[in-house]
């Protein structure tokens, strides 16, 4: 079975407001991931309507500051698919709605899911289809970043030996 793309597409819009800042007026990046992750998660589920867990963050890099009084817009989308795991890339904007200066790109990143049963096992979801040029070569990218994160993945597990003691002994 294959879905558009498009089927995926999430967006949540939120104003910055001070108990989402941090000391220099601008939005806490941890509440960044918190929406990052919950829009990602929302168009995992839009693609596979399955219970989904968030398996890894790729890195983010915060461009621009989304500062107290502007609002914040993320866009997110199924953007490449295995058997059970999905990539979803989230592009954050922002807008400040005083101006007529229009939307900044602020940030992006890749999150990947699982969808996963109530027996706790995966779960195969759909096959994706580009709607267009723009999305088929994000498709066609999306197994070279797979790749990617997996040989990540491996040198954690090797870390994790490492790490299971206590830090300070
Ligand atoms: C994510 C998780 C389900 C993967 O389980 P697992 O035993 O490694 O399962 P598998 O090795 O069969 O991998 C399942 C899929 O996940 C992918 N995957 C696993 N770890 C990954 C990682 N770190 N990054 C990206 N993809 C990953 C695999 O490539 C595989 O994809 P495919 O089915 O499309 O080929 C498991 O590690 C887990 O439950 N982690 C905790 C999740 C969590 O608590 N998230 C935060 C709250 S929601």
């Amino acid at each position: 079975m294959k879905k558009l793309m498009s089927e995926s597409y999430a967006v949540k819009t939120a104003n910055v407001l001070p108990p989402d800042s941090n000391s220099h007026g601008t939005l806490f990046g941890g509440r960044l991931l918190q929406y990052v992750d919950d829009i990602a998660a929302i168009s995992a589920r839009r693609h596979c309507r399955e219970s989904v867990v968030t398996a890894s963050i790729d890195s983010m890099d915060f461009l621009k500051p989304i500062n107290i009084g502007e609002i914040v817009i993320l866009e997110a989308m199924v953007t490449y698919t295995g058997r059970s795991s999905m990539e979803v890339m989230v592009k954050i904007s922002k807008e400040d709605l005083t101006r007529e200066s229009g939307k900044t790109l602020a940030a992006f990143s890749f999150l990947t899911f699982v969808a996963i049963g109530e027996d706790n096992q995966t779960i195969e979801v759909p096959k994706i289809e580009a709607d267009n040029d723009r999305l088929q070569w994000l498709k066609d990218t999306g197994e070279e970043r797979a790749k990617r994160r997996l040989e990540r993945k491996e040198q954690s597990q090797s870390l994790s030996s490492f790490f299971s003691s206590d830090l300070l002994e």
